[in-house]
C-alpha cells in the first residue's frame, strides 16, 4: 500500500509539470543571463533607434537630404531590429522590457540630446551609439556560444555585422 501510495504521488508530481515548462538544453540559470544580456542590447537598440529617427526631424544644413535619407534608413533598420531581440528573450522564457523607464535603465547608451546638435555632431553621435551597442552584443556572445545558445549567437551575429557597417559609413562622413 506504501508503496503503491508512493509510486502515485511520483506519477502525480510527474503529471504536475507545468506543459508550459522550458526545456531547450539551456539551464534556467544561463538562460536568465542571456535573458539580461539581450534585455541590455534591446534597450539600447530602441535608443539608438529613437536617436536617429530625432535626427532624422531635426538635421539642418546644407547635408539635410543626403542625412535626412541615410537617418531614415537607418532607423527603419533599428526599428526592426528591437522585434527579433524581444521575441529571443521570449523564447529564453523571460519577460522583454518595453518601457521608456526599463529602457532608460538598460540602456549603455545617453539618451538623444533635447536641443538638436549640429548636423556632424549627429553623425558622432551616431558612430559612438553603433560602436556602444555592437560593444553590448560582442560581450553577450560569449554567454550564448559557451552553453550552446546558436539562435541568440545568431542573432548577435546579425546585430555586430549592421552596428560595425553602419558605424564606418557615417565616420566615412567625418572625414575630410
Ligand atoms: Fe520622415
Amino acid at each position: 500500500m506504501a508503496t503503491k501510495a508512493k509510486s502515485a504521488t511520483k506519477s502525480a508530481a510527474k503529471a504536475s509539470t507545468p506543459s508550459s515548462a522550458i526545456n531547450i538544453g539551456i539551464s534556467d540559470k544561463d538562460r536568465a543571463a542571456i535573458a539580461k544580456g539581450l534585455s541590455h542590447l534591446l534597450a539600447d537598440t530602441h535608443t539608438l533607434y529613437l536617436t536617429t529617427h530625432n535626427f532624422h526631424w531635426n538635421v539642418t544644413g546644407p547635408m539635410f537630404n543626403t542625412l535626412h535619407l541615410m537617418f531614415m534608413g537607418q532607423y527603419t533598420e533599428l526599428w526592426n531590429a528591437v522585434d527579433p531581440i524581444a521575441e529571443r528573450v521570449r523564447s529564453l522564457g523571460h519577460v522583454a522590457p518595453g518601457s521608456y523607464a526599463d529602457f532608460g535603465k538598460l540602456a549603455s547608451i545617453a539618451d538623444a540630446p533635447s536641443q538638436p546638435p549640429k548636423a556632424l555632431e549627429m553623425v558622432r553621435i551616431l558612430v559612438k551609439g553603433h560602436e556602444a551597442v555592437a560593444r553590448t552584443a560582442r560581450e553577450l556572445f560569449p554567454v550564448a556560444d559557451k552553453v550552446g545558445d546558436e539562435p541568440t549567437c545568431d542573432l548577435l551575429t546579425q546585430r555586430m555585422t549592421v552596428h560595425e557597417q553602419t558605424a564606418w559609413m557615417l565616420r566615412s562622413l567625418l572625414e575630410e
